[in-house]
C-alpha cells in the first residue's frame, strides 16, 4: 500500500499535488480536461475585495525556459467569487485554498472574513508580493515589520489556517520565514515569481507594458529548491512548507519534497501541459512503489538526512 495522503495544519489532503494560484483559474474550466477531484488541493487565482481589471497588455511574454507575466491580479472580487464561481466548484471532492491579496491590511482581513463561511475553502494563502498602498507602496513581503503586522492582524480575525506565500525577491528568505512563524502563520509557501524583464530588440523596448514582470516556469526550479532547502533547514521542525516554482515533472516535484516541501503546487506547466498535475501525481506514486516507500511523509526533507 502506498500512502500519498498528508496531514497539514490539521487538515487531511488526499495527496501532496496541488495546483498554483493564477495558473488554474478556480478549477472550473479544468473539469473538462481531467477529474479535478484527483488533486490534493486547488489554490485559487488571487482574490481581492473589489474586482480588478489587471494591467495593460502585453502582459505575458515567453523567455528561455520560462515566462514573464504582469497580469496585475485581475479577478472579479470576493463577492462575485462567492456568488458566481463558488457554486461551480463546491461539489468537487478536493480542498480549495483561497489565494488572497489586498492593497492594505484591512483589505486582506476583509477578504478572508468574507470567505470564512465557505466550507470548501479550507485555508488562505496570502500573496504578499503586492504593494501596501497605505504605507507608501512597499511590497508587504519585502519588509519584515510590514509582513509581521499583516500576518498578525489577519490571524487574530480568522479561524481557518493561514499560509503565507513568500516572495523570492529578497536577500535572505529565512528572515521573512521567521517573521511569519513568529506572527502565527500555519504554513509557508515558497516561492512566488522572480522579478524579470525581456527587451524586444526590434521595438527597442521592454516587451511587457509594465516593463517588468514575474518570471516563472522551469527556469526558476533550482531557485525554489534552494529556498525551500534553506527554510526547512532553519525552521522545518516548526512549520510545514509548500513548494512551488518550476515544477513540470514528477522528478521536479520530488526535488521540492526532498528539500523540505510537505506538498507541492504545479504552476506554469499547466499552460503547456494541462495534464501535468496528474502526471506528477502518477509519477510520485510510481517512484514510491519502485523505491519501496510506503508513506509519502518519509520523503519530506530526506535530502537533509542523506548527507
Ligand atoms: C499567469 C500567472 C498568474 C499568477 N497569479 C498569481 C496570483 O494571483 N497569486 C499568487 O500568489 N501567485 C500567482 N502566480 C504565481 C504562481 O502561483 C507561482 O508561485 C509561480 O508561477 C511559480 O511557480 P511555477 O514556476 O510553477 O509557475 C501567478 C503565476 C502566473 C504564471
Amino acid at each position: 500500500m502506498t500512502n500519498l495522503s498528508v496531514k497539514l495544519f490539521d487538515i487531511k489532503f488526499k495527496n501532496p499535488v496541488w495546483v498554483a494560484s493564477g495558473t488554474f483559474g478556480y478549477g472550473v474550466e479544468a473539469q473538462e480536461i481531467f477529474d479535478v477531484s484527483k488533486l490534493g488541493a486547488v489554490v485559487t487565482k488571487g482574490i481581492s475585495l473589489k474586482p480588478r481589471l489587471g494591467n495593460e497588455t502585453p502582459r505575458i511574454v515567453e523567455t528561455p525556459c520560462g515566462m514573464l507575466n504582469s497580469i496585475g491580479l485581475q479577478n472579479p472580487g470576493v463577492e462575485k467569487f462567492l456568488t458566481e464561481i463558488y457554486p461551480k466548484i463546491e461539489h468537487l471532492d478536493t480542498h480549495f485554498i483561497a489565494n488572497v491579496f489586498g492593497e492594505s491590511e484591512e483589505e486582506y482581513v476583509e477578504v478572508c472574513i468574507a470567505l470564512e463561511d465557505a466550507p470548501k475553502v479550507v485555508a488562505y494563502e496570502l500573496n504578499v508580493s503586492c504593494p501596501n498602498v497605505k504605507k507608501g507602496g512597499i511590497v508587504f513581503g519585502h519588509d519584515p515589520v510590514v509582513l509581521g503586522s499583516l500576518v498578525e492582524s489577519i490571524k487574530k480575525r480568522i479561524k481557518k489556517p493561514l499560509l503565507v506565500k513568500l516572495s523570492p525577491n529578497v536577500t535572505d528568505v529565512r528572515e521573512f520565514a521567521k517573521v511569519c512563524i513568529e506572527s502565527g502563520a500555519d504554513g509557508l509557501v515558497l516561492i512566488n515569481t522572480l522579478l524579470g524583464m525581456k527587451i524586444n530588440i526590434r521595438k527597442k523596448k521592454p516587451d511587457l507594458a509594465t516593463k517588468t514582470g514575474g518570471l516563472s516556469g522551469p527556469a526558476i526550479l533550482p531557485i525554489a529548491v534552494r529556498m525551500i532547502y534553506q527554510v526547512y533547514e532553519a525552521f522545518g521542525d516548526q512549520i510545514p512548507i509548500i513548494g512551488v516554482g518550476g515544477i513540470s515533472t514528477w522528478e521536479d516535484a520530488l526535488e521540492h519534497v526532498m528539500a523540505g516541501a510537505s506538498a507541492i503546487q504545479v504552476g506554469t506547466a499547466n499552460f503547456f501541459d494541462p495534464l501535468a498535475p496528474i502526471k506528477v501525481l502518477e509519477g510520485i506514486e510510481r517512484y514510491m512503489k519502485e523505491e519501496g516507500i510506503q508513506d509519502f511523509s518519509e520523503l519530506i526533507g530526506v535530502a537533509h538526512r542523506s548527507e
